[in-house]
């Protein structure tokens, strides 16, 4: 037996005074649990005593019996509880997304079809990038399983502040570099793996988002966590993102992975924005010689997939060592002067020119 097959069951009480609805659509079970051969079942009833209470429990109780194998123990109570309050309690995060999010204009997911193309590292200079042109920043890191950002912004160890403010829980982003981060590695204990189930994962990382006092921004860009799956679909859909950009190394092997990554911001239910494609590792330049341009993963490759898809593209980044250094240094490359910088910025101007065009 497991839990959803008794919510099945349970679906076959239907509250006669509410049009035949059934009390797991109305939300009148609050828990399950199925343990050896027993089965607690817990129905929440309003506040305002509801007339068919008893019809209801025992009509439960009868349900279970004649579907549950014979000798399964049924444990079956009802408790009482205020409806509208709870119902305020859960609409919490919903009013946040309005009062906050709506001070935001220009929500971007940075995203791609697959890991280690240098998501992290281009939203994080991008995000420098953009505030040295004088916008108002913020990033959310919504990678759950591999946080990035306390570390290529050297802000691990600093623990955001939360505030209630008019009975919601807010947290306060932290600003350094002119910009301001949110990470679940914030609340991260040192060294310790984030382990989550699907659904744990995607309401974390929409608190991450939504319950964070952003204030008024100019951009919010958000570091996407690698792959296409549920995830992203659901973070997509439940974020009022714009639209994203995808990033992408020139090797032909990633055509298909963008591919994927368009695909989830433009399939029909989504149907986002593509700001456009910044192909990274575009060529490698080294230290000592600073004209030479090696094409080591081919010559291209991003631009003509940006072609194929019918996006704009926004920058090409070279390979060069120093911006892997400046990230793992904590220092983006982007805060410097020297002229690996430069094409963080030429991305950032290419991005808010997309951003105002409408
Ligand atoms: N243009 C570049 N030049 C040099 N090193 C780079 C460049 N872009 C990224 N890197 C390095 O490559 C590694 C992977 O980059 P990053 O973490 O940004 O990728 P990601 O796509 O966010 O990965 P993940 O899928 O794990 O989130 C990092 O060590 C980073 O410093
Ligand atoms: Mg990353």
């Amino acid at each position: 037996m497991e839990e959803n097959q008794i919510l099945n069951y349970l679906r076959e009480v239907l509250h006669p005074g509410k049009g035949e609805r059934d009390i797991v659509d109305l939300g009148m079970v609050d828990s399950v649990k199925v343990e050896g051969n027993r089965v607690t079942v817990l129905l929440v009833f309003g506040k305002n005593r509801d007339p068919l209470q008893e019809y209801i429990i025992g009509s439960a109780r009868a349900a279970l019996y004649r579907n549950c194998p014979a000798g399964t123990e049924i444990d079956l109570k009802a408790i009482v509880r205020d409806q509208e309050e709870e119902k305020k309690r859960k609409n919490n995060v919903n009013d946040l997304t309005l009062d906050e999010i709506n001070s935001v204009r220009h929500i971007i997911g940075v995203a791609s079809g697959k890991g280690g193309v240098g998501k992290s590292t281009v939203a994080v200079n991008l995000a420098i990038a953009l505030a040295r042109l004088g916008y108002r920043v913020g990033l959310a890191d919504a990678d759950v399983y591999g946080p990035s950002v306390p570390i290529m912004t050297s802000t691990e160890g600093e623990v955001p502040e939360a505030m209630e403010e008019d009975g919601k829980e807010v947290m306060l982003p932290i600003e350094k570099y002119g910009v301001k981060w949110m990470s679940i590695g914030y609340f991260a204990q040192p060294g310790q793996a984030l382990i989550w189930r699907g659904p744990m994962a995607c309401n974390a990382l929409k608190q991450m988002i939504l319950q964070v006092r952003w204030g008024v921004l100019d951009f919010l860009l958000i570091d996407m966590p690698p792959g296409t799956g549920d995830i992203h679909i659901s973070l997509v859909g439940d974020i009022p993102m714009e639209g994203a950009v995808i990033v992408t190394t020139p090797q032909p092997v990633a055509l298909a992975d963008v591919e994927k990554g368009v695909n989830m911001f433009r399939n029909e239910k989504i149907n986002r924005k593509i700001f456009g494609l910044v192909e990274n590792m575009a060529w490698f330049t080294p230290e000592e010689l600073p004209d030479n341009k090696y094409y080591i993963f081919g010559k291209d490759g991003g631009l003509k997939m940006a072609a194929t898809f019918g996006i704009p593209v926004l920058g090409q980044i070279p390979l060069v060592q120093s911006i892997r250094e400046c990230g793992d240094a904590g220092e983006p490359v982007a805060l410097s002067t020297r002229p690996d910088s430069l094409a963080f910025i030429e991305l950032a101007r290419k991005l808010a020119e997309e951003a105002e065009k409408d």
